[in-house]
């Protein structure tokens, strides 16, 4: 797919009117470079007319050697003679005036071909799925939420599920599911470039379920030197060898967060039913809008939506634009469970949240979950078909 880059939103939104659909736009090349780090099947990046001719030069000739198959297309008010000599020394593939939408298609045609022809037929790696599970509110269930998800999927141990802390300051994914780490995602920090599956590898905390964790610092003061980088890094080693990668996150836009919800599948967003939370999700929500991230991979999860407290599901919907995909009532079960250190869908996959909990996996991942309840083999009771 093409990627769009420009820091003017409403060029950037003619632009992508004229691209084909799920192409993506960036505002910074810094937020270009971790997409692309994520992504295999991105073919060219348009580089818009309001970034200075010298950056997106250099950027060119950078990608000209670190990312050949990705043809740059460059967007340019006035092209003259000085303009496409520079552009061709930086090895932009194509220079187009801004406006010509034709030109522009018909380069990104260009770039697809070249991008097939240099690809070959080697099969593209299968990489898991990342499932991040966020909300700008603490408190709402997040934990709660990742933490039954990933279980729900674990269930089979056919699948290879990895759930990651990325609530870096303040995670309580291990307490939760009362493991005690010796190693978490501090001790990667610095190993940005050299990093790889083997050495994420060592670092996750096996619980008893087959499900693999990589815990948040044990100190709240490490989540400061976790770069988005590393973040990057670590997803992508993990969606190597990892079915589905189910991230915890902090209830903020901080660089981790953000990172990890850029190269984020399927996004869980998790709100309850107060007005204050729900204010707080709608500004979330045109933040990730910004960015474009998960559009059209978003899914609202109503926790505690408990009929008594006046606001429906209706009203919500209509509040946050987007339809509620599951609904948790609020539950001591939950919560008991949870502080026992077997969470529900584990301790009693027959109530009714598990069963909403299984139907969100079934939703994000496609695979159905089917509970079989008349096996009581401890923690695999119920397994998921594909
Ligand atoms: N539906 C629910 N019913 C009862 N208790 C819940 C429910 N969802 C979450 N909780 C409890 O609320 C508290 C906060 O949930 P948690 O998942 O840690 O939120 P977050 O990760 O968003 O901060 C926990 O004690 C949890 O057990
Ligand atoms: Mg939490």
């Amino acid at each position: 797919m093409p990627v769009v880059v420009d820091p003017d939103q409403v060029k950037v939104a003619e632009l992508l009117k004229a691209l084909p659909p799920g192409s993506h736009a960036m505002d910074t090349f810094e937020r270009l470079e971790t997409w692309l780090d994520q992504r295999d099947e991105e073919y060219a990046v348009v580089l818009g007319p309001n970034l200075s001719l010298d950056a997106a030069l250099t950027l060119s000739d950078q990608m000209r050697t670190q990312r050949p198959t990705i043809g740059v297309v460059l967007i340019r008010q006035a092209v003259d003679t000085d303009v496409l000599t520079r552009a061709m020394h930086a090895g932009v593939r194509e220079v187009v005036s801004d406006g010509d939408m034709a030109a522009i298609g018909a380069a990104l045609d260009r770039a697809h071909e070249v991008w097939i022809a240099l690809r070959g037929s080697a099969p593209a790696p299968t990489l898991g799925k990342v499932l991040t599970v966020f909300s700008p509110k603490g408190g709402v269930g997040k934990t709660t939420v990742s933490v039954n998800l990933a279980l729900a999927l674990a269930a089979d141990a056919s699948r290879k599920v990895c759930l990651v802390d990325m609530d870096l300051a303040f995670g309580d994914v291990a307490i939760t599911l009362q493991l005690f780490p010796t190693h978490s995602i501090e001790h990667l920090i610095g190993s940005e470039s050299t990093l790889d599956f083997g050495l994420v590898h060592s670092m996750l905390t096996p619980h008893e379920s087959g499900l693999m964790v990589l815990a948040a610092p044990s100190l709240p003061d490490a989540r400061d030197r976790v770069t988005g980088a590393l973040v990057t890094r670590v997803i992508k080693a993990l969606q190597e060898h990892f079915d589905y990668i189910v991230v915890d996150s902090a209830p903020t836009f901080d660089e981790q967060t953000l990172t990890a919800l850029d190269g984020t599948d399927e996004c869980v967003i998790v709100a309850t039913l107060d007005v204050p939370t729900l204010k707080n999700v709608r500004v979330a929500l045109d933040t990730l809008d910004m960015l474009s991230i998960a559009l059209d991979h978003r899914h609202l999860l109503l926790n505690r939506a408990d009929d008594q407290v006046g606001l429906g599901a209706d009203k919500v919907e209509s509040i946050l634009g987007m339809e509620v995909a599951a609904r948790m009532v609020t539950s001591m079960e939950i919560a008991a469970a949870t502080n026992a250190g077997q969470p529900i869908v584990v301790s009693s996959p027959d109530h009714e949240s598990s069963k909403v909990i299984r139907a969100l996996a079934t939703r994000l991942t496609g695979e159905v979950l089917d509970h079989d309840a008349s096996s009581t083999a401890g923690s695999r009771r119920f397994r998921i078909r594909r």
